[in-house]
């Protein structure tokens, strides 16, 4: 598996400025976390805290997140020293979580596309029920497992590019490729298809599995805009999970 996230931690940061992750990602996953008042949150695979430091404004009584990266969490500590939320940031290995203090929710964008097999997606899985109390929810938000990425559109408008170099099958690596404007970088994913996912929730102890299509904002919504957003809507490169412990 390739997480080496400190040499792109500032780049990744960068990112999540362009508009696809407004209009679609954090609309679309926000609307599926909801109201969060006196809960208790993890947000595992947190980077520098892009949806951390949502889910505490969301309302969450304690927010703790973790990431393999310490690159990523000293960009989430700085900012978290700039604007105090009371949010704790730790590097830990979603793999290996214990889960000493039971959470109400769990949150993990584009952690479970770093799984390279099911045994390592088994393991992330696991961690993330073991941080559960029963009847916890799961959120996430991943490179999407039903698309034919060999095949799929070209996402360039949006700012990145997917691409596939190997045959298509169960752990394939996909390169998405962001633009920013003082050049690209590349981030590895891979693929393990839907089945695969709901295995491994399921032997994790998920009972409910729900899928979710992305969900344009209203400001991605007006007239003028949403023809734009069409094929990413179409052919979403990304897929929403909800799952219930
Ligand atoms: C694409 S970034 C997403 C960061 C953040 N969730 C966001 O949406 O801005 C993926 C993150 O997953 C982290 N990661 C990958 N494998 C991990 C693991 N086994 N345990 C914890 N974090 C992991 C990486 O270090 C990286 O920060």
């Amino acid at each position: 598996m390739t997480t080496d996230y400190d040499p792109i931690a500032e780049q990744y940061q960068r990112s999540k400025q362009q508009p696809w992750r407004h209009c679609i990602e954090c609309h679309t996953l926000m609307e599926l976390i909801g109201d969060l008042s006196g809960m208790s949150a993890m947000d595992v695979a947190c980077g520098e805290g892009f949806y951390t430091r949502l889910i505490r404004q969301r309302g969450a009584a304690r927010v703790v997140g973790v990431d393999l990266s310490q690159g990523m969490i000293e960009l989430a500590r700085q900012q978290e020293a700039r604007h105090q939320l009371g949010v704790d940031y730790l590097v830990g290995d979603a793999r290996e979580l214990s889960g000493a203090e039971p959470c109400d929710l769990v949150s993990a964008a584009y952690l479970l596309n770093y799984a390279g097999n099911r045994q390592e997606l088994q393991a992330m899985c696991d961690g993330i029920a073991n941080c559960l109390k029963p009847g916890g929810r799961f959120i996430t938000v991943n490179c999407n497992p039903a698309r034919h990425f060999p095949t799929a559109p070209s996402y360039r408008k949006y700012g990145f590019e997917t691409t596939v170099t190997e045959e298509w099958r169960e752990g394939t690596p996909i390169r998405w490729t962001f633009h920013l404007e003082d050049g690209p970088f590349d981030i590895e994913n891979y693929h393990l298809d839907t089945a695969i996912h709901e295995a491994a929730l399921s032997n994790a102890g998920f009972h409910t599995i729900r899928w979710h299509a992305p969900r344009l904002s209203p400001e991605g919504s007006s007239p003028t805009e949403v023809g734009f957003w069409s094929t990413f809507m179409d052919h979403s490169p990304v897929a929403f999970l909800e799952c219930v412990k």
